[in-house]
């Protein structure tokens, strides 16, 4: 038997309606558009407003259009994983959450924590189940309600973030498209450098958590920078090495959005040119595990068959990583 590959099968992301505007930003906070431009590329990111919202809110619409979209019925999906560091709660899973709200019956669910390479590591998952012949639908949704762990007093954070939500469908394939080869790292030497560092089993919500803020996303900027710049740009390159892939091969770049200065030195490593890289931080900011699916979502009608796209990403842990994947499908 010939080996089975997962393509995606089909694309869609939601944003909510509200934009947070850099104008906006520098009445709250001591900063300014020309600062957020010209350091990190953020115009805008949308936020969730409303009682009661999580990711699961953010979730339930990129997975409901999906389904829409691929005419799959909820009740012939078998697996859901959803990438997210803001889970509605604890438990259970917001993948769970989000299956109950979308009527997937049939499905077993859970949820993956990998920060900004959270969307990678689901997918390349999500790809091993369908790899192993058992699964022939499987959804991998990244969500984050990133707002709900921002500052809005810390000017050094909270310009960076916005909510967003991204999920694509997974299926089989004997012909050579798809999901080719993945390259993942970590480094836990990385936690202290970001991290949330209240709320978890360590230490668990108090007054004086609540009070000292710590339950919010606590950043060393630059030193992340360093670790971001040169591991994304590396981790990207290898990809195409160790795939014979020459720069003129590739037809994106789809890189996570947390900088744009991040994402300008990896396109350079690789050899590409500007108009090869998805970029749409200026409009959502860092949306975290949705980054990379709302990418994809928004150049979806630019996406040809046999298209070579290279994901990368880098973020909180420290996580890494690059997936080389081929396009399954002409625009329709
Ligand atoms: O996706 C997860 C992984 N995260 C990342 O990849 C983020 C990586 N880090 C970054 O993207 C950048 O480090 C930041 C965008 C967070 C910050 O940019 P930076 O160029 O590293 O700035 P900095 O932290 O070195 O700060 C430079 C100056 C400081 O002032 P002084 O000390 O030079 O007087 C900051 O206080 O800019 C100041 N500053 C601001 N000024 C206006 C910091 N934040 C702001 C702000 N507005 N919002």
């Amino acid at each position: 038997m010939k080996k089975l590959r997962a393509i995606v099968t089909g694309i869609n992301a939601w944003v909510p309606e509200y934009r947070l505007t850099n104008n906006e930003l520098s009445r709250m906070v001591d900063t300014s558009d020309e600062w957020i431009m010209q350091r990190v590329g953020i115009k805008e990111r949308r936020i969730l407003k409303g009682e009661g919202l999580g990711s699961s809110d953010l979730g339930e619409p990129a997975v409901r259009g999906l389904l829409e979209k691929t005419k799959t019925s909820p009740g012939d999906i078998d697996l859901l994983i959803c990438a997210t560091i803001t889970p509605d709660m604890a438990f259970p899973a917001t993948a769970n959450i989000i299956s109950e709200k979308v009527g997937i019956k049939n499905a077993f669910s859970f949820d993956l924590a990998a920060a900004c390479s959270g969307f990678l590591f689901a997918l390349q998952t999500g790809a091993a189940y369908v790899e192993s012949g058992r699964f022939k639908k499987v959804i991998v949704v990244g969500a984050d309600k990133m707002s709900s762990i921002t500052d809005y007093t810390d000017r050094t954070t909270c310009p960076l973030f916005g909510d967003a939500a991204g999920a694509v469908l997974l299926e089989p394939t004997e012909e050579e498209y798809g999901l080719m080869d993945y390259i993942f790292h970590v480094d836990g030497s990385g936690e202290k450098f970001l991290y949330l560092k209240a709320g978890g089993s360590a230490k668990p919500a108090s007054h004086e958590t609540v009070d000292a803020r710590e339950h919010f996303i606590y950043q060393e900027g630059q030193s992340v920078f360093k670790f971001a710049v040169v591991n994304m740009a590396d981790v990207a390159a290898e990809i195409m090495e160790r795939n014979n892939l020459k720069s003129e091969d590739i037809a994106w770049l789809v890189p996570h959005q947390a900088n744009l200065r991040i994402i300008d030195a990896t396109g350079r490593r690789m050899g590409l040119p500007p108009e090869k890289v998805m970029i749409n931080i200026e409009n959502y900011g860092n949306t975290t595990a949705a980054t990379i699916p709302l990418c994809l979502w928004e150049y979806e009608s630019k996406l040809k068959k046999g298209d070579k796209l290279i994901l990368a990403a880098f973020g909180g842990g420290f996580t890494w990583g690059s997936i080389y994947l081929k396009w399954a499908y002409d625009p329709t």
